[in-house]
C-alpha cells in the first residue's frame, strides 16, 4: 500500500503595486542604495495602499491558489492564516478572508512570524492525515508597512507587504511534503518584537509616544542565530524526507538577507543556483516571504515535476520551520 501525503494543490501570490525603492529610502532616511544593496541585497519593497489590511492581500493571493488548485472557495473547508499583522487582534484575519472570498469553513489565524507558512503547511498536512479535512487553504499575509517606524533606519529598509497561499489536499504517486520540522526559543523572544499592542503593553497614548508599536529588532544577534537555525533546519528536514543534502534541487528559504542565503549555502554546500531568491524585489514580507518564493519559483520553472524542494524560514520566537515537497 502506497503512502497517504498531503501536497500542494494550487499556488496563488499578490504583491501590492506601489514599489519602494531603495533610492526612496535614501530621501526618508539617513542610508543609501549602495548600504542597502550590499548589506542586505535588497533593492526594492512593495508597500500596500493606506488602508488595505492583510485580509485584502490574502483574498487576492487565496482566490488564485484556489483557481489554480480547480476549485471553488466553498471546496475549501478550513483556512490557516499566518501573519504578524493581522487586520485587528480579533476576530483572527482568517475569518475576514473566508468572508471576503466567499468560503464556508472554520478559519484561524496562526503566530510563528516569518516561519508562519512552514509551520501552518506542517499543520494542514496533520489534519489532512487525520481524516478530518480534505482541502485546506494555507496562507501567508502581511501588511508590515503599518508596523514600520519610518525614521529607524535598521529597520525600516528590511521589510514589505505581500501575500501567498497555496490549497492542500491529498496527492498520489510519491508526491507532495515528505517531512516537516518545527523549532522554536523562546529564551530569545527579545531579539524581534513589537513590544505594545498585547496585553503585556496594551495600547497608550504613551506606549505610541515611546515607539513601542513598531518592529524592534536586534539586527545582528538574529543574524547569527538565522544561519545557524537555517543550516540545521535544512540538514534536519532533508534527513527526516531521507535525502541527502545534494539530493535538493531547489532551496526557498525565507527572504531576509542576502548575506544570511550566501552564508547557508557555504555551510550547507548547496550552491546558490539552487536557492531561490527575490528578496532583491521584495524585501522580507515576513509570514508572505516563503509562499510568494515558491510561486515565483513553480512559475518560473525552476521548480518542476519531481523536484525536490525545501522550504525554510526562521523568525521571531525565534520560530523556524522547514518542510521537504517532493513537486
Ligand atoms: O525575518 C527575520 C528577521 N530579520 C533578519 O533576519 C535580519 C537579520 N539581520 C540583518 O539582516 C542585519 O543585521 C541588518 C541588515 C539588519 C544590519 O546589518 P549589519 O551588517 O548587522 O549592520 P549593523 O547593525 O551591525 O550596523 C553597522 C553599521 C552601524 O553603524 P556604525 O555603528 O558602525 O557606525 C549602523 O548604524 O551600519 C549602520 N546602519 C546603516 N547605515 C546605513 C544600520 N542601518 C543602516 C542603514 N543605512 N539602513
Amino acid at each position: 500500500m502506497t503512502q497517504r501525503r498531503v501536497g500542494i494543490l494550487g499556488l496563488g501570490a499578490y504583491l501590492p503595486e506601489k514599489v519602494l525603492s531603495n533610492h526612496d529610502l535614501e530621501k526618508m532616511v539617513d542610508t543609501s542604495d549602495e548600504w542597502i544593496r550590499t548589506r542586505t541585497g535588497i533593492r526594492e519593497r512593495r508597500i500596500a495602499q493606506e488602508g488595505t489590511p492583510t485580509s485584502e492581500l490574502a483574498k487576492r493571493a487565496s482566490l488564485e491558489a484556489i483557481d489554480a488548485a480547480g476549485l471553488k472557495p466553498t471546496d475549501i473547508d478550513l483556512i490557516i492564516l499566518a501573519t504578524v499583522t493581522p487586520d485587528m487582534t480579533f476576530p483572527s484575519t482568517a475569518c475576514i478572508v473566508q468572508d471576503k472570498i466567499g468560503a464556508k469553513c472554520p478559519a484561524f489565524d496562526i503566530s510563528a512570524a516569518c516561519s508562519g507558512f512552514p509551520y501552518a503547511l506542517a499543520l494542514a498536512q496533520g489534519m489532512i492525515l487525520s481524516g478530518a479535512y480534505k482541502h485546506i487553504l494555507v496562507i501567508g499575509a502581511e501588511v508590515i508597512s503599518g508596523f514600520i517606524n519610518w525614521k529607524d533606519r535598521s529597520t525600516c529598509i528590511l521589510f514589505g507587504d505581500g501575500a501567498g497561499a497555496a490549497v492542500l489536499g491529498e496527492v498520489q504517486d510519491g508526491h507532495g511534503i515528505l517531512a516537516t520540522y518545527l523549532g522554536s526559543d523562546g529564551a530569545q523572544a527579545n531579539l524581534l518584537k513589537i513590544p505594545a499592542g498585547g496585553s503585556a503593553i496594551p495600547p497608550s497614548p504613551a506606549s505610541v509616544e515611546a515607539g513601542l508599536h513598531y518592529v524592534h529588532m536586534d539586527g545582528s544577534e538574529v543574524f547569527k542565530s538565522a544561519v545557524r537555525i537555517m543550516c540545521d533546519s535544512i540538514i534536519e528536514v532533508a534527513k527526516r524526507a531521507d535525502l541527502k543534502v545534494e539530493d535538493i534541487d531547489c532551496l526557498i528559504p525565507h527572504q531576509a538577507n542576502l548575506r544570511i542565503l550566501n552564508a547557508v549555502s557555504d555551510r550547507t554546500g548547496i550552491p546558490l543556483e539552487k536557492i531561490f531568491i527575490n528578496l532583491d524585489r521584495y524585501g522580507n514580507m515576513s509570514a508572505a516571504s516563503t509562499p510568494v518564493a515558491l510561486y515565483e519559483a513553480v512559475k518560473s520553472g525552476r521548480v518542476k515535476k519531481n523536484s525536490n524542494i525545501v522550504l525554510v524560514a526562521f523568525g521571531s520566537g525565534l520560530t523556524w520551520a522547514a518542510c521537504t515537497i517532493r513537486w
